[in-house]
Formats: C-alpha cells, structure tokens, sequence
C-alpha cells in the first residue's frame, strides 16, 4: 500500500502542474495547498477498497468501510470545488459548525491503515462528547488529518498516538501527542512555516513537503483557533490545537 501511496502522490504532483498550466492556481485558494490535501482521501479511499478487495470481513465492518469511502469521496469532491473556486456558500450551504470528537473519531479511523503499517495504536480520550466548533467539517478534517499523519508518520514502529478532547473555560482543546522522534528545541518556531523539515526528518529520510502543518494553521487561525507543540527530542511531540467552543449544542 505504501508504494501504491507514493504513485499516487506523484500523480497528483502531476495534476497540480496541470492545474497551473490552466492558469486556476490565481483563485483566492492556494491550489499547491489543496493538491496536497487530495492526498489523503484518495489514499484512504485506495486503502479501504483494497481491504474490500480481500473480502475477508465481517459484514459490518464493510459497512463501515463503505461509508467511508462514500464519506472520503464526498471530501474529494469538495476540495475538487475549492479548486474550481465555486464559493461553498454559493454553491453548497456548508454546515458552519462541527462536532469535533465524531470528526476525531472519523479521522482516526481514516487514518488507520496507515497506523497500521507500523503497528501504532491510536488511543482517544473525550471527556464530553458533545463538543461544538464553528468551523465546516471539510476544514476540521484538513487540520486534523495533517496532525494526525505527521504524529503516525514520524513515530517509531509500534508507537503510539494519544488523542485527548478537553473543554475548559468555553474553549476545546485538541491535544494530539505521538511517541516519535521529536522536534529539537531550536526547530520549534520553524515546523509551521511552509517547506520547512526538520534536519532529523530529512536524515531519516522521512517523505514530505513541508506544507501540512502550514495549511492546519492557516485554517485553525482563519476560524479563530489556536495551535501550539511542544516535543522533547527523540521521546514525544504534542500538538494542541484549541478553538472558542461554539454556541450551539445540537
Ligand atoms: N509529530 C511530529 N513529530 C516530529 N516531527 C514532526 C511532527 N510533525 C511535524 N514534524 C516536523 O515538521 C515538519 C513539517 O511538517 P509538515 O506536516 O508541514 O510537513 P511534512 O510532514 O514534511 O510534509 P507534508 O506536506 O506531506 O505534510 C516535518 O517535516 C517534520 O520535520
Ligand atoms: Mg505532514
């Protein structure tokens, strides 16, 4: 599956220069953001119809799986409308708020196979599961899913990443801590500017561009969010990202 994974990034590396060379990447969303973003679900939609494939599951978790992909393909296609700069309010009415530990719980489970290739367990605690944020789902995703991948993709095999869920003060907090190779203390101001690797990132040989954690801090800010990390080199990284909890309970 990771071979299959790196294909399809380059694919899609190839699509972006498509894109540019229509002349899209002047809409009001950055398209090198967007592309990057595609990633994931076409990823996860790859990985769950090859489970499907094996045929080996119980009932209900091809149902699961089936909605997923149904799910993962619905994100697809409203990144694709990003790309086309078609207004989402214009276009779609775009609930503006979320419930943020069924996204968790959603995003987890999206990111599992992935957690999986290196035995890493992802381990959630809530302590109230009725948690609201302002801000549409599809962006909550794009924040979530790019923690949530870097704290597998730079955790050791058979780590582990904890997800905990706290409300205090009218504010959720969203901590996000793995078991992985850490941030050096002098890297720590620089991982959210865009391009930027970490020196052991780059000496392990760890894929990537550099611009996830870039987009999940344009987003969370853009909602009126907060994202911090702290890390102790070669022990933990943690990232909590924190939101004014919204108004509105159902
Ligand atoms: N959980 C983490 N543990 C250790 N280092 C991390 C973690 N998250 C991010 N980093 C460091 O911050 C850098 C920037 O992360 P970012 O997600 O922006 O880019 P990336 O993972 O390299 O590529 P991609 O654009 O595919 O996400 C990473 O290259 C890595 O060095
Ligand atoms: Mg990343």
């Amino acid at each position: 599956m990771q071979e299959e994974a790196k294909t399809y990034a380059k694919n899609i590396s190839g699509v972006k220069i498509i894109m540019n060379s229509l002349h899209l990447g002047k809409s009001k969303f950055n398209l090198t953001e967007i592309v990057h973003d595609l990633k994931t679900p076409i990823t996860s939609i790859m990985g769950f119809a090859e489970l499907l494939k094996k045929g080996n599951q119980s009932e209900e978790s091809k149902q699961e799986f089936y909605s997923i992909i149904f799910s993962e393909s619905q994100r697809l296609l409203s990144l694709v409308n990003d790309i086309l700069d078609i207004s989402e309010k214009n276009f779609l009415a775009v609930p503006q708020k979320c419930n943020i530990n069924i996204q968790i719980n959603k995003y987890a489970k999206v990111l599992k196979p992935l957690a999986d290739s290196k035995n890493i367990e992802i381990i959630i605690q809530s302590e109230n599961n009725d948690i609201y944020v302002s801000i549409p789902e599809n962006k909550m995703s794009r924040i979530l899913t790019n923690i949530i991948e870097n704290a597998i993709k730079y955790n050791r095999e058979s780590g582990k990443v904890y997800i905990d869920l706290l409300e205090r003060n009218g504010k959720v907090f969203i901590k996000i801590k793995d078991t992985g190779i850490g941030i050096a203390e002098n890297e720590l101001g620089k991982i959210f500017e865009k391009h930027y690797r970490s020196e052991t990132s780059k000496t392990l040989k760890i894929e990537g561009s550099g611009l996830g954690l870039s987009i999940a801090k344009d987003i969370t800010e853009e909602y009126g969010g907060t994202i911090e990390v702290s890390s102790k080199i070669g022990e933990s990284t943690e990232f909590i990202i924190s939101f004014p909890v919204a108004n509105i309970t159902k």
